[in-house]
């Protein structure tokens, strides 16, 4: 964990290393042995007295949160989730301010680098006017304090450079040494199921720190890259990331929703793990924003948690939205998006939503997953759902 994987990536001191070994193993704790009481709880508890009152098994994630939310194994859960989301930052963020001198003094020797290059790798591009969408100035996302975008001063990175650490921390470097499984695994499964398609420009909404952004300019080296976010202090930091990777990739602060690119500039624009950070509204203008911005016959993906079989997992999902301040967890499981995406003007008949396998990720399939941690034995996902559409080809 504390092995840069690049350049620009925060280390941790001993005990700074030890205080993140700890609370990773309290993490894991939760996920893999309080966390699986919920499913024996629901199977052998609720779901019968449901039945019991109602002559049906609950249908709605709404209905099996009333029923678990009062059993208190429930809620000690609940709160262990809540409390270990909280150290993450309380335990990391120390650490980050401790290095952000050196931290910047990598980044002036980055741009002085780039400068003295007559072809620079990537680029950056912040706009100090753009309005932050009220969706995140509302609620610290995920009890990230300030959330992705605030910043106290210019050149202050301090949350980019935090996100790196913490989803390092948080996956325990399962997701690779870059942290960039979803990424990865989308934009290869894109070359293996479309050989033909060779998109000359590529853009990734929603991108934080690139972390998905950057396997792109792997996968297809021939592609401009774009990527865009509302976060500047996650875009400056990703743009040195990036560099000191020797990666191209354009940053530009920029709302999803409306952004100042020319109609049809994009082959191929994806997003990992997006929609759930935005409200719906803002969902129909970014889907809208999407066809706009594709050329003809150009390829939209939207990976993100959805799709979940059954209410329980519907469930778990939307806990997010009560106790992990994602607001739109909940509501994300309901969106129609054959409806919304046609009604933007995707051709009706391209549209699909599908698991594809993680590149990293050990992999199970969810009906032996739920089987499994009923039986107090947990294990790894390894599947992404995602969901697309083709705009019209002319
Ligand atoms: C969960 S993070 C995405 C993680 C990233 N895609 C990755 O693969 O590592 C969600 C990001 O979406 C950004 N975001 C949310 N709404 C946005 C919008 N309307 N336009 C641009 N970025 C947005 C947030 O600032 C945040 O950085």
């Amino acid at each position: 964990m504390n092995k840069p994987a690049h350049d620009m990536f925060p280390e941790a001191n001993h005990d700074e290393l030890s205080q993140q070994a700890f609370l990773r193993s309290f993490m894991m704790h939760i996920y893999e042995k309080v966390m699986p009481g919920n499913d024996v709880l629901y199977q052998s508890k609720i779901k019968p007295q449901f039945e019991k009152e109602f002559g049906r098994e609950p249908v709605t994630r709404k209905e099996v949160r009333e029923a678990l939310g009062k059993e208190p194994y429930n809620q000690m859960w609940s709160s262990l989730m809540r409390t270990s989301q909280e150290m993450m930052y309380s335990t990391v963020r120390p650490s980050i301010e401790r290095q952000m001198p050196a931290l910047k003094q990598k980044a002036s020797a980055l741009k002085d680098e780039a400068n003295t290059k007559s072809n620079p790798v990537g680029s950056l591009s912040l706009d100090p006017e753009l309005e932050i969408p009220s969706y995140h100035t509302h609620a610290d996302i995920h009890c990230k304090p300030g959330g992705y975008h605030t910043k106290t001063h210019d050149g202050d990175f301090l949350a980019g450079a935090e996100f790196d650490r913490t989803v390092m921390v948080y996956f325990h470097g399962k997701t690779g040494p870059l942290a960039d499984d979803m990424g990865l695994s989308l934009a290869r499964w894109i070359k293996e199921n479309n050989p033909e398609f060779d998109p000359a420009a590529i853009l990734d909404m929603g991108c934080t720190i690139g972390h998905s952004s950057v396997p792109y300019t792997d996968v297809y080296p021939d592609a401009e890259v774009h990527a865009i976010d509302v976060a500047a202090p996650c875009l400056e930091y990703g743009h040195y990331r990036a560099e000191a990777l020797g990666k191209p990739v354009h940053f530009s602060q920029q709302n999803a929703e409306k952004t100042n690119y020319a109609d049809g500039s994009f082959d191929l624009i994806v997003s990992h793990i997006l929609m759930h950070e935005t409200s719906h509204k803002a969902l129909e203008n970014i889907i809208a924003e999407c066809h706009r911005l594709l050329k003809p016959g150009g390829l939209m993906i939207h990976m993100d948690v959805v799709g979940a079989p059954d209410p329980f997992g519907q469930y778990l999902c939307e806990w997010n939205a009560h106790y992990n301040n994602e607001p739109y967890m909940g509501g994300l499981q309901d969106e129609d998006f054959p409806t919304l995406f046609s009604e933007a003007g995707f051709v009706k008949d391209s549209f699909f939503m599908e698991q594809i396998e993680s590149v990293h990720l050990p992999k199970t399939m969810p009906e032996v997953m739920a089987a499994k941690r009923a039986e107090g034995v947990v294990i790894g996902i390894g599947y992404y759902t995602i969901i697309g559409s083709r705009k019209a080809a002319s």
